[in-house]
């Protein structure tokens, strides 16, 4: 089966200004390679609208890196996915950091996926155990859990769930210099496509990326390995000229 393929640069807070992040997107425009591998980059939201008009009309989309669970009302400092319209194309649900420091559990990441999709917008569910769970052999359960859990309002909805795209983030990995195994991604993936296909989704069609520690030098591992059709990267997003060298090992 092939999928369409996709690499997105989760540039997490940073850089410092939202001048940088304008000279970062057009760097990145510049290194991109030609092909069709779909390429994003994930601002600040501060830097969204910038950043979006820095990048109209190139091949490198924009998603953001969260949205609320609600549509409108008395969220301080919540953005709305319905308000992305024009500015991000998609948008990341469920990042670990997130989960972390702003206390989303996956009944919250469920409805965020849920108000994303209805706005519109491509979502890049994350998922992925913690060092513990994974020394303790537990990562397929897991991330069985979690994927049933956040992707149940799509239930059924095959039409839907053409917006969705899986990202397999071990959390040991992340920003550690430690990359997973193309074989532990490998079975994570399969995993993923099985429960997908339990909540009668369609599994063999949805992409699935790797992320945590992937670099332009490691990055053959997942760009070869067994049913990974891309990346989410962080930290080597951040260098133009690398980003696009991961992209390009996905051509
Ligand atoms: P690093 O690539 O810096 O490990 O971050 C991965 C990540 O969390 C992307 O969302």
């Amino acid at each position: 089966m092939t999928r369409p393929r996709l690499v997105v640069g989760n540039w997490k807070m940073n850089p410092p200004t939202i001048a940088e992040a304008v000279a970062l997107a057009r760097a990145v425009v510049s290194a991109a390679p030609a092909g069709d591998v779909t390429m994003a980059v994930a601002p600040p939201a501060v830097a969204l609208a910038m950043v979006a008009e820095a990048v109209r009309g190139t091949r490198v989309l924009v998603y953001t890196q969260d949205v609320h669970w609600e549509d409108k009302g008395a969220y301080t400092g919540g953005i709305a996915a319905s308000m992305l319209a024009g500015v991000a194309v998609g948008t990341i649900v469920g990042h670990s950091e997130v989960r972390r420091d702003l206390g989303d559990d996956d009944i919250r990441v469920a409805r965020k996926l849920a108000r994303a999709i209805a706005a519109g917008l491509r979502v890049v569910l994350c998922v992925g155990e913690s060092e513990a769970q994974h020394l303790a052999g537990e990562t397929e359960s897991v991330v069985a859990r979690q994927v049933a859990a956040d992707v149940a309002p799509l239930r059924a909805n095959r039409e839907r769930a053409a917006q969705l795209v899986i990202a397999y983030e071990p959390i040991w990995a992340i920003g550690t210099g430690r990359p997973a195994t193309a074989a532990h991604a490998t079975a994570a993936a399969r995993m993923i496509r099985r429960t997908l296909e339990t909540a009668g989704l369609p599994g063999d069609g949805t992409p699935v990326l790797y992320g945590g520690s992937v670099t332009a030098a490691g990055v053959r591992e997942f760009s070869t390995a067994d049913g990974i059709d891309g990346a989410l990267v962080g930290g080597a997003s951040l260098k133009a000229e690398e980003f696009g060298a991961i992209v390009r090992a996905f051509a």
